[in-house]
């Protein structure tokens, strides 16, 4: 069934605006819908259109507990920005100290194997938490970023639940675009942006790239492009 709903939404909605998506998605699903913020550019563009729309949508964050001290000021930044309050949401405690005293406390560059499974911890299960009970959720994913979002679309079949919704207004934006868009509206962002950091994870598993790489070249750098996912945007067939 969602499956029709989708390829809909997709046909009506091919010419539309990010903002014109998001006009509507907010109104129809109203409180069954959240944005999924990891205060990348791309969802601080979000977090601007959406706020603008209507203040009380559900803006959320997973905490790692492995993030940038420039990420958790711009969580700050930005509530008082928008006057909002992002839900933060966090591991489960215990899972983490298992994992920890298991495998010690930089396993993920030991396997992919691991690297898994602390993303997993730290990152898939609190995502389940922060969605359940809603219909959509938004994510500021963007066609370019890699190899493995090249066939991604504005609106998707959520592949871990297939009852939602997965909402990306930006697509098909290109990187200059979200970047005039901050600049235009005077969005706050992360200062590791303008330090060689494009795309921003955790602090052990990111790093600045050189000119010319590829935007996601400093996530997971010691892994091949086609691993790396973190699992929050998984497909079934990669
Ligand atoms: S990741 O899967 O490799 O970490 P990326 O950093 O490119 O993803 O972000 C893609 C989208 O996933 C973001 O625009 C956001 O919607 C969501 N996302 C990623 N990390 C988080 C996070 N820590 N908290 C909330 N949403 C996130
Ligand atoms: Fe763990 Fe690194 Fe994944 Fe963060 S990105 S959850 S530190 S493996």
């Amino acid at each position: 069934m969602n499956e029709e709903i989708v390829k809909k939404y997709n046909e009506d909605f091919s010419e539309a605006t990010a903002e014109t998506v998001l006009d509507f998605f907010l109104e129809k699903y109203k409180g069954k819908i959240a944005l999924s913020s990891s205060l990348g550019a791309e969802d601080q563009v979000l977090t601007h259109m959406v706020a603008n729309i209507d203040p009380e949508v559900k803006i959320f964050t997973l905490d790692t507990g492995r993030m940038f001290q420039e990420t958790y000021d711009l969580i700050d930044r930005t509530n008082s920005r928008y006057n909002i309050k992002m839900d933060v949401y966090f591991p489960e405690w215990q899972k983490v100290e298992k994992m920890v005293k298991e495998k010690g406390v930089n396993l993920f560059y030991e396997s992919i194997e691991n690297r898994k499974q602390c993303c997993h911890i730290r990152k898939i299960e609190p995502l389940r938490r922060a969605l359940d009970g809603l219909n959509v959720w938004i994510t500021g994913l963007r066609r370019e970023q890699s190899i493995t979002r090249s066939e991604d679309q504005l609106v998707e079949v959520d592949q871990s639940n297939p009852g939602r919704i997965k909402l990306n207004p930006l697509i098909d934006w290109a990187e200059d675009q979200v970047w005039e868009y901050i600049k235009k509206h005077k969005i706050p962002y992360n200062p590791l942006h303008d330090k060689g950091y494009p795309s921003i994870g955790c602090l052990p598993c990111t790093r600045a790239i050189q000119p010319g790489e590829d935007v996601r070249a400093g996530r997971w750098w010691w892994e091949n492009p086609e691993h790396k996912e973190c699992g929050l945007h998984q497909h079934q067939n990669k």
